[in-house]
């Protein structure tokens, strides 16, 4: 194997294999991890470990876009306990604030800990001499210790994508004293916000009686630096594909398709209970219940693309958004003309902006997310200054987009009151509300996040 100076570690590597006709097929993973770590990878030259999805053997190292993908195999039982299990089904609720209950089983705890050796071994294989190794999310959150054990040379980095909990809803998980241990294997741990980052620092005192100095904890003859670093996006990337000729044809075309309403609200998720999605739709509902919104002057567009989908909580979840996407057609829709167009289907980027451009409301609701993604996109594919975005309280992105129409997603007349003043919004607000936030995305890219992130690991600030 050829050594990296600089590797990446995840869950997923950025293609994911899918069955196709005749072998596999190779397609964008889904997330916002993989949106923002593409381009990091693309400029430094380095190394992405990884599962490839699926449960065959995993294929050898090959290269993407100039980034080198070294997989790693999950089998059909470890992706049941490990990613399904320990990972989506335990820990991702609990961060989550526990918005749907966790389910705790010893069987998944031991997988998660087999898989997250087999990372670290991968990563100890393709790291250089005094390799950067920066390992990503909640799936492997014991490779730092675990890499640390096995090459003890290394530069490693923790990135929590998602949000980190209290120090009360962290208490409950039996696996609580292995976790906390494999974040602290790292040198620097890196959080979406500020709070989270105190959760930890507070959390190792409370937990293993560690002393702190300020951000940094004490860990036997160590110091371990804990840090909020705000993820983003490739903001021009995305400021071209708003601007690009083709795209805003087809920006025209859907609004022409979707009966050229006065008002397109959009959704754009994966389907996942943390989103928001039912919030949403309920107030879409009770606004065309008082009259205040009336189809065809009104539609809603919701991308719902499908995630996770053998973990219960997403199954249940998908039967009650389809209800109420039902409930609200059947209600409200003509003959032709849909309420709602719900799309449980997964689409391209440019796609995704296209539909931005065409949107007038984009409402992104989260009960809870680390950062959110998608809101920084519709802002930064808007160089048109036109729209206009409902933001949770409840997502990482509100401490940055704050000319967005705030609300608590948990609150239904909050929601309204946020998607009745998007509505009515006069366009110079609404510019002047775009242009400020546009500004933050342009000097807060992904690019930056990165920088600043290994610049402070690498000891360097
Ligand atoms: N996305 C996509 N196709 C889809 C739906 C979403 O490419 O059909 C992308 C979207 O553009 C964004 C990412 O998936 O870059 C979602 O990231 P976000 O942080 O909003 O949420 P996550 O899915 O990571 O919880
Ligand atoms: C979020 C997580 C990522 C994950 C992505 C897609 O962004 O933070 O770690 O990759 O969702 O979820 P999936 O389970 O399909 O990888």
């Amino acid at each position: 194997t050829e050594r990296s100076a600089f590797v990446v570690v995840a869950n997923r590597l950025p293609v994911d294999e899918v069955a196709a006709e005749g072998g596999r097929e190779w397609r964008r993973s889904p997330g916002g991890l993989v949106t923002a770590l593409h381009p990091v990878l693309a400029a430094h030259q380095g190394t992405w470990v990884g599962w490839a999805g699926g449960t065959d053997a995993a294929p050898g190292p090959f290269d993407v876009d100039g980034i080198h993908l070294h997989p790693v195999p999950l089998s059909g039982d470890e992706l049941e306990k490990y990613y399904e299990g320990q990972s989506n089904a335990t820990i991702w609720p609990l961060y989550h604030d526990a918005v749907e209950p966790p389910m705790y089983k010893r069987s998944w705890r031991d997988a998660y800990r087999r898989v997250n050796a087999r990372f670290a071994d991968a990563a100890a294989e393709v790291a250089a001499d005094g390799a950067t190794v920066w390992v990503q999310d909640y799936q492997l959150q014991l490779v730092p210790a675990m890499l640390r054990e096995r090459r003890p040379d290394l530069r490693i980095g923790f990135f929590l994508h998602i949000p980190f909990p209290s120090i009360e809803l962290f208490m409950q998980m039996p696996q609580r004293v292995e976790i906390l241990r494999g974040l602290l294997g790292a040198d620097l741990v890196g959080f979406q916000q500020r709070l989270a980052a105190q959760n930890f620092i507070r959390l190792a005192r409370h937990l293993l009686g560690l002393r702190y100095v300020g951000q940094t904890v004490e860990v036997d003859d160590r110091r371990v630096k804990a840090g909020a670093f705000p993820i983003s996006i490739d903001t021009a990337e995305m400021e071209r594909m708003g601007a690009d000729p083709e795209v805003q044809a087809r920006a025209k075309q859907i609004r022409k398709e979707l009966g050229d309403p006065k008002t397109v609200i959009l959704g754009v998720d994966r389907l996942d209970y943390t989103k928001g999605i039912e919030q949403r739709l309920k107030a879409f509902r009770e606004l065309l219940a008082e009259d205040f919104l009336s189809v065809p002057d009104a539609v809603m567009v919701q991308v719902a693309t499908p995630s996770r989908e053998r973990v219960e909580h997403y199954q249940t979840l998908r039967v009650k958004v389809e209800r109420e996407v039902g409930r609200i057609n059947g209600e409200y829709a003509r003959v032709g003309v849909p309420a709602v167009h719900y799309l449980h289907q997964s689409y391209s980027r440019a796609e995704l902006a296209a539909l931005y451009r065409a949107a007038d409301v984009m409402m992104v609701t989260p009960l809870r997310d680390g950062m959110n993604l998608v809101a920084k996109e519709y802002v930064a594919a808007r160089g048109d200054l036109g729209g206009a975005l409902v933001l949770s309280e409840f997502a990482g992105a509100a401490s940055e987009l704050k000319q967005a129409f705030l609300c608590n997603p948990h609150d239904p007349d909050g929601v309204k009151d946020a998607l009745r003043r998007a509505v009515t919004v006069d366009q110079v607000e609404a510019r002047r509300r775009m242009r400020i936030m546009q500004r933050h995305l342009r000097s807060h890219n992904v690019e930056r996040w990165a920088n600043t992130f290994l610049t402070e690991l690498r000891g360097e600030a």
